[in-house]
């Protein structure tokens, strides 16, 4: 046999890392925390060292305080939100389940795509982007389809409206219809009461308003939830995202099934033990007035928001763009002068807006005055 030889062809010559310092104004991820990316690069220890699963149990504990739920199977999936939200799908969506999912934006769009890969009969009711579903229009469409689930995204980055959840999960129990929500963009940040709405099955993300970097998708499941995964008639057909499995390592048994992201872990527990000692509703109420602050600016300066104010969102902000700016030229700018991320509109919004972000850590005055400031000049030199 001959000999194989090391090909150098792609042993490049990298400099040691270097990182442009951002500041993260745009739909996420948002900056981390100062204390979240020194509890990531603590000490690693094995999934299964004592001392980790101590930490898996606080995380847990923390979850369920930001997401004011007892559910017990409560955990971050290993991956991004996305993770999260196919793990939730994929473990609630028998194949032919009539499955609701309100699509006023780009992620009940991806609700849909990911329901129907699980062989769900999908049902869309639909809203232009910005717009949010009023009780009686849930109500009507849980009546015309008699649905398995109801999905809604609370807090629709792409659109910076917030869906009222309120009311909802007791029309779902009249109908014996199961609650999903997206809650990536809110958990953290929007008030948010799994239990006392009744949501049956939620998910999220680490890298909004919790100020974690990406990497984990907290999900919660609640008894009616659980109760469907129990009685499923075959397997969950996503073996890494499987709860019934992943739930034993996160339960008692502590059975290994895949290895869990350890310093991600870390990380979230530094970012949930900030949100504890903030408290909820002062961190509730501190996005709300740095997001009202925006606003004001946004019109002191002749900008206007697209989503009317009763359904705005305080971690996303969608501002039209002025006639005759090229949208992307000025997030352009902010990143390459001023070191500001932003975002463009997606979907029906592409070239329509801007979306801003204030999430988390990153919620803070400061961030708005440097923010406005450096918008106006940007759009003044586009
Ligand atoms: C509302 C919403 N749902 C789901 C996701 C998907 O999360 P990820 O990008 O972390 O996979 C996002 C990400 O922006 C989101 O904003």
């Amino acid at each position: 046999m001959a000999a194989v030889s090391v090909n150098d062809a792609h042993r490049i010559a990298v400099p040691q890392l270097d990182m442009p310092p951002r500041l993260l104004l745009g739909p996420g991820p948002s900056n981390a925390h100062p204390r979240v990316l020194q509890a990531l690069s603590s000490p690693q220890v094995g999934h299964l060292d004592p001392s980790f699963i101590a930490l898996m149990t606080e995380v847990q504990e923390l979850l369920r305080y930001a997401w004011q739920t007892d559910n017990s199977l409560t955990i971050p999936v290993s991956g991004t939100g996305s993770a999260a939200m196919e793990a939730t799908l994929a473990n609630s969506v028998e194949p032919g389940d009539v499955v609701v999912v309100g699509v006023n934006g780009y992620f009940g769009e991806r609700l849909c795509d990911m329901a129907a890969r699980y062989g769900a009969d999908v049902r869309r009711i639909e809203k232009p982007w910005g717009e949010v579903f009023d009780l009686d229009e849930i109500g009507e469409a849980l009546d015309a389809h008699r649905p398995a689930i109801l999905a809604l995204v609370h807090a629709e980055t792409s659109t910076g409206a917030r869906q009222p959840i309120e009311g909802v999960g007791e029309l779902c129990r009249e109908m014996d219809t199961l609650l999903l929500v997206d809650t990536v963009t809110s958990l953290g940040g929007v008030p948010l009461f799994i239990d006392a709405w009744g949501v049956d099955m939620a998910y999220s993300g680490t890298q909004k308003c919790l100020s974690c970097p990406p990497g984990l998708g907290p999900l919660t499941f609640g008894p009616r939830a659980v109760e469907k995964l129990a009685r499923r008639a075959e397997k969950v057909p996503n073996w890494y995202l499987d709860l019934t499995a992943v739930s034993r390592y996160w339960g008692s048994e502590r059975t290994y099934h895949h290895t869990a992201p350890i310093n991600m872990n870390y990380g979230l527990r530094e970012a949930l033990r900030l949100v504890a000692e903030e408290g909820l509703e002062k961190r509730w109420e501190r996005h709300r007035r740095n997001a009202q602050a925006l606003w004001d600016g946004l019109e002191a300066i002749g900008l206007r928001c697209h989503v009317p104010f009763e359904h705005r969102l305080p971690s996303l902000t969608t501002v039209q763009v002025p006639e005759g700016v090229d949208a992307k030229r000025v997030a352009q700018t902010l990143l390459r002068d001023f070191n500001i991320e932003i975002a463009g509109g997606l979907g029906q919004l592409a070239g329509r807006v801007w979306r801003v972000g204030l999430m988390g850590y990153n919620s803070r005055p400061e961030n708005v005055s440097r923010l406005l400031d450096a918008l106006e000049r940007a759009i003044m030199a586009a």
